[in-house]
């Protein structure tokens, strides 16, 4: 089968200066131009000097030894990491034969970020696509799908409703011609992550402290972006990985359910493809720490620097690199650092999903709600965090509980017992990360 509008292997995500000079020159030169399809070449976290994007957080602002390793997502195609994920599960289908441009529609259930990919990338592959998403979002999320000619199917509530999306996806499955990218099921999502982003995430930490990767921090949504932390453990055995959920939907810390501000996170659920045996730690981080941390990183840097004594203009490199849950993912690591009381050669690498680009309605609805922060806001936010806001998921009891947490929710939709078994075993996630060498050769004879 030849593949309609190609793009990179997993191996040319994770490493695109291995791209043919003129793929890579014309995919560098086309970024400019955002729905040229060249620019699936450019779903990779590295950048035109084949460095990974990230950045180390100063030392006044995280208040902790170690260094926070943040790598930047709002420069992938459609302004954040998800794309990749979209990409993966679109391109696998494609290569399985399941999925054919004329012939079928894309379906991408989402909170915003994935939805956006998957507008995204079937623009550029010449799919139509529906998005379903809750109807709570922020503003820009859907304006930005419409504008890829993405069709929008809102369900009721906000962020922590995404079990009514997955319950309007059935409905979309009973059409052949839809094809479901199920973020939360299917495993090129974790594949991307574990590959892509773990991969990645190693390099980010070399020529930092001791080189090595001591943490790993995500938010989970679909908790593919957790997957990077079986990659980092592979590597680092002694690296832990903390889950972070907001405070207000524990449903990891302890089948809390709420409603909640980050959007991307917190979707009431142990989702079928995290892999819970390589999560350490469960940390909660309050909803509005992670807002006014925002505002605070975003709108308020001169007070910031004022406070802690920086010269001006120190933080305004950070400017349009965060969005709610990239702060909530540096207040986990943040606060991961401090609780494990790590040092000044280790690492903490984190994730900041998308850029500011996606938020000025929260952060005015911020404003609404509270007024403008001060400096006190800065103390509670950037030095908050208490103990027992986290939870130790090592020991086998909480990995049964975890398990059993997914399996009420995915044996709902009609998955046997004996497969959610198999992924209570490392060997399920080895077998699946390791067919990326077998997808990668049959996408590369495919393009020919
Ligand atoms: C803004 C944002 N942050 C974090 C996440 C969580 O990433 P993942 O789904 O890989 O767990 C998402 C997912 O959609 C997101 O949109």
């Amino acid at each position: 089968m030849k593949t309609t509008v190609p793009g990179p292997t997993y191996q040319e995500m994770l490493h695109p200066e291995l791209l043919p000079a003129a793929i890579r020159g014309a995919a560098l030169a086309g970024a400019a131009t955002e729905l040229d399809p060249i620019n699936l070449f450019n779903i990779t976290w590295r950048g035109a000097d084949n460095q990974v994007r990230h950045v180390v957080l100063p030392k006044e602002l995280t208040g902790v030894r170690a260094n926070i390793v943040v790598m930047v997502g709002r420069h992938f195609p459609s302004g954040s990491h998800k794309v990749g994920p979209a990409y993966t599960t679109l391109m696998e289908g494609e290569l399985a034969g399941e999925i054919s441009p004329g012939v079928h529609t894309i379906i991408g259930p989402s909170t915003g970020n994935f939805g956006i990919g998957v507008a995204y990338v079937s623009k550029l592959k010449g799919y139509p696509a529906v998005v379903i998403m809750p109807e709570g979002m922020s503003r820009e999320r859907y304006e930005r799908i419409r504008q890829y000619g993405g069709q929008l199917d809102l369900t009721p509530g906000s962020e922590s409703d995404v079990i009514l999306v997955l319950e309007r996806t059935e409905d979309y499955k009973k059409d052949p011609k839809n094809k479901i990218l199920a973020q939360f099921e299917l495993l090129p999502n974790y594949r991307f992550h574990r590959y892509v982003t773990g991969r990645s995430a190693i390099d980010a930490a070399r020529g930092h402290g001791n080189g090595r990767v001591a943490g790993f921090v995500s938010a989970p949504g679909s908790a593919g972006t957790l997957a990077a932390g079986d990659e980092v453990k592979a590597q680092y055995p002694e690296a832990v990985v903390c889950a972070l959920e907001p405070k207000e939907c524990s449903t990891l810390f302890n089948d809390g359910r709420g409603t909640h501000r980050i959007e991307g996170i917190g979707d009431k659920m142990v989702t079928l493809i995290h892999n819970v045996l390589t999560t350490d730690y469960v940390m909660l981080v309050h909803d509005d720490d992670c807002v006014i941390g925002l505002e605070l990183v975003e709108r308020r840097a001169a007070l910031v620097e004022q406070v802690l004594g920086m010269p001006q203009g120190s933080l305004a490199v950070f400017a349009g690199m965060f969005g709610v849950s990239g702060i909530c993912n540096v207040l986990g690591a943040v606060r991961l650092a401090r609780h494990l009381n790590l040092g000044f050669e280790d690492n903490v690498v984190t994730i900041a999903t998308d850029g500011f680009d996606r938020y000025p309605s929260v952060l005015a609805d911020l404003e609404k709600r509270r007024g403008p922060v001060d400096a006190s806001s800065f103390e509670e936010v950037f030095r908050g965090g208490t103990p027992d806001e986290i939870l130790d998921v090592r020991g086998k009891d909480e990995k049964q509980r975890l398990f059993h947490y997914k399996e009420q929710v995915w044996s709902a939709f009609h998955y046997s017992h004996a497969y959610l078994e198999s992924m209570q075993s490392q060997g399920f996630w080895d077998g699946e990360f390791e067919k990326i060498e077998v997808i990668d050769r049959a996408l590369i004879s495919a393009r020919k």
